[in-house]
């Protein structure tokens, strides 16, 4: 078994290079499959668990993709072979759901399983076959799959999101570009992957336009070809060092990352009491060893995200004071607050909000990790804890975090890696 071992009570201190956004990569990747000429390059990508699944469920398609060490991802998507992913891969990340939009707008078919619902919600797709229907597709969900069709092209439509999903405008977005005529996406979702994700396929020859507000408009377009394109830098990652610079009473520069997609953590540790300095080539996080409580509400971009709730709250466990933590987009995203209590935090949950009575003292202990953000809430919990820390369930922060692990060391912290019975992922060129 994997585990991450930490000694706490080293004080973070120097620089480090954030990653490219794994939630960037993701959806450039499905769409790229809307090209029936040409070659997409990713660049910038973080070699992680969850961009490698989606590779081999676009393989499962009949597509070319090749994922090399300096971060690039290619992908050739000139023949498909089917429209249909298979549930042993779909089951693994939620994500790879969002294939749904460009089969059906490039072959006027899908057939892809219902993701079940993971360790932090139910998370439905409702939204998602909302914006395929308005398009025109006939969806129906049968034996575990949810199968769409369409004679022709997709119509362009005015499409009105229930829920602000950044799923579900991904799948309508992308599904819209190749529909006859104008579509007009209102309560869009507005986060920084989708704006990347809108660049990405302008540069493919699309037309979207309003990508970052509310409402975003698409005009069809016949074809589509790949192109190269630079995600941008992983702002849960740069969150995660901000806040793990904030728990050590640390002084880290998170090189690359953009302030604008972190204002709210921004103004949240300024109200806490740490120093955090935008600079045009990166974020400064200065903290003074005592902080102060704060409230905290998860929203979507640009409020507070829910990827970085997990972390906060380990921060704020060692707070003294009372600081609320309220998660309104998830049901079940306080599985890190069990296993925090393992290490003395006083934390109580009240409906959505976690009540933590912050305390002078954490102490080490053998924890897992359920989910990704909470297994990095962990290894944050475990830099200032007293003693070892020892962090199961690893296979989660791989999802997400290249190298915490080696960077977090960087710092100054006392931090291992240990029993990885597999060697790091491996890199890969064939197509199947
Ligand atoms: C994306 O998930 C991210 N994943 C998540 O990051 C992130 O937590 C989430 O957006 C919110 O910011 C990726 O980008 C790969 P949603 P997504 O659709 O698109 C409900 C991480 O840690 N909803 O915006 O699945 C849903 O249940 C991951 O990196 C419906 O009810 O999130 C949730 O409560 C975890 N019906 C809320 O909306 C729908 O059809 C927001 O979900 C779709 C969503």
């Amino acid at each position: 078994m994997t585990t991450i071992q930490i000694r706490g009570g080293q004080r973070l201190v120097g620089t480090i290079q954030v990653n490219g956004a794994k939630n960037a990569v993701l959806p450039i990747m499905t769409a790229s499959l809307l090209a029936d000429k040409g070659i997409t390059v990713i660049e910038g990508a973080p070699y992680l668990t969850d961009i490698e699944n989606l590779a081999h469920v676009v393989r499962s398609l009949g597509v070319g993709v090749e994922m090399s060490p300096d971060g690039k991802v290619r992908v050739e998507a000139d023949s498909l072979a089917t429209c249909e992913a298979p549930y042993e891969l779909v089951r693994k990340m939620r994500a790879s759901f969002w294939v749904a939009g460009p089969l059906l707008a490039r072959t006027g078919h899908f057939r892809v399983p219902l993701p079940g619902g993971c360790n932090i919600g139910e998370r439905p797709v409702d939204q998602h076959i909302k914006g395929f229907e308005a398009l025109g597709a006939k969806v129906t969900i049968e034996h575990g799959y949810v199968e769409g069709y369409v004679n022709g092209r997709l119509k362009g439509a005015r499409v009105y999101l229930d829920i602000v999903s950044v799923g579900a405008t991904i799948n309508t977005m992308i599904a819209a570009t190749l529909a006859e005529g104008q579509t007009i996406i209102e309560n869009a979702a507005k986060e920084p992957e989708i704006v990347d994700l809108a660049n990405y396929l302008n540069a493919m020859g699309a037309s979207v336009r309003g990508a970052g507000t509310d409402v975003i408009r698409i005009e069809g377009v016949k074809a589509l070809h790949g192109a190269s394109h630079n995600v941008i830098p992983d702002r849960i990652e740069a969150g995660t060092f901000m806040v793990a610079a904030a728990i050590t009473g640390g002084d880290v520069f998170v090189e690359g990352a953009i302030y604008n997609h972190l204002s709210s953590l921004g103004a949240k540790l300024r109200e806490a009491g740490v120093e955090v300095e935008d600079d045009i080539s990166g974020i400064r996080v200065r903290a003074p060893q005592t902080l102060k409580p704060i409230d905290v509400k998860t929203l979507p971009y640009p409020g507070f995200p829910t990827d970085l709730q997990a972390p906060v709250l380990a921060l704020l466990a060692r707070v003294e004071g009372v600081s609320i933590i309220t998660e309104t987009l998830y049901e079940n995203r306080f599985m890190h607050v069990p296993e925090l209590r393992r290490m003395g935090a006083e934390v109580k949950i009240e409906g959505r909000s976690a009540i933590v009575e912050g305390v002078a003292k954490l102490t080490g202990a053998d924890v897992t990790a359920t989910d990704l953000r909470a297994g990095a809430a962990l290894v944050l919990a475990g830099l200032v804890a007293e003693g070892e820390t020892l962090v199961s369930g690893v296979e989660h922060i791989d999802r997400g975090y290249h190298d915490l692990v080696g960077k977090l060391r960087s710092l100054g912290a006392h931090i291992f890696r240990a029993g990885d019975s597999v060697p790091p992922l491996k890199l890969v060129s064939s197509q199947s």
